[in-house]
């Protein structure tokens, strides 16, 4: 069966345990700072679009603009998460963005489909808890995989998405706008295929 016959959607299930959207909050390693990880809200599609524009999408056009990002947000089938220093119900200004993800769920497969911590804020433990919690959500959507493509020079992503447990596939010459090459990885959760049962109601 497939994960959306059985959850309403990815965004739901994502959102499940947490349904006030007051995210899940975590102490940066070895600093005083705590960050918050949440599903991103409308207020925070620019910021994302633009960190696109200049963390991820540098150089090849701007495709994931504010309208983009914004659709993202809507879709059933989509999560956005963000993450920053305050929750968004702390009263007053909206908290900056230290980074943001953006997975798509489809029957089996889950695609990564971008990824950007603030230079800033980089190796403090951001990205890993971001992947973390869309594993989580792949995990009890019963997803058997996990892809994602990034540039191939990129070596700093490649050694994050490799210490995260993702393995390189295959690469792919001119993939971005018939010139750069992607690498593409992959997170194996279980054999493709249909889940066993593992409940039964009594008879
Ligand atoms: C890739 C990226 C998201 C990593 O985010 P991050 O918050 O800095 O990553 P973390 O601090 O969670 O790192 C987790 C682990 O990944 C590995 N890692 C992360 N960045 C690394 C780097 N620059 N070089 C080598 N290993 C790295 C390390 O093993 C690290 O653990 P450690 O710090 O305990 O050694 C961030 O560098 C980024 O935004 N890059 C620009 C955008 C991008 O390339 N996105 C991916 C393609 S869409």
């Amino acid at each position: 069966m497939a994960w959306s016959a059985r959850f309403a959607s990815a965004k739901d299930l994502a959102r499940a345990p947490r349904t006030n959207n007051h995210g899940t909050i975590f102490r940066v390693k070895k600093e005083k700072v705590s960050v918050t990880i949440r599903i991103a809200e409308a207020g925070d599609a620019r910021a994302i679009a633009e960190m696109s524009r200049d963390h991820i999408e540098s150089g090849l056009g701007w495709r994931y603009d504010q309208p983009h990002i914004l659709r993202a947000m809507l879709r059933r089938e989509s999560v956005v998460l963000a993450a920053s220093e305050r929750p968004t119900y702390v009263a007053g200004a909206r908290p900056a963005i230290a980074g943001f993800a953006i997975m798509d769920f489809g029957d089996e497969r889950a695609h990564l489909v971008l990824l950007a911590v603030q230079p800033l804020q980089r190796r403090r433990g951001i990205g890993r808890r971001m992947v973390e919690w869309l594993m989580e959500s792949t995990l009890v959507a019963g997803m058997a995989s996990v892809h994602l493509e990034l540039r191939a020079d990129n070596e700093a992503a490649r050694r994050f998405y490799r210490a995260l447990g993702f393995a390189e596939t295959v690469l792919m010459p001119r993939y971005y706008n018939g010139r750069e090459a992607a690498m593409r990885m992959i997170r194996v959760l279980r054999a493709p295929g249909p889940l066993p049962l593992s409940w039964r109601p009594p008879c």
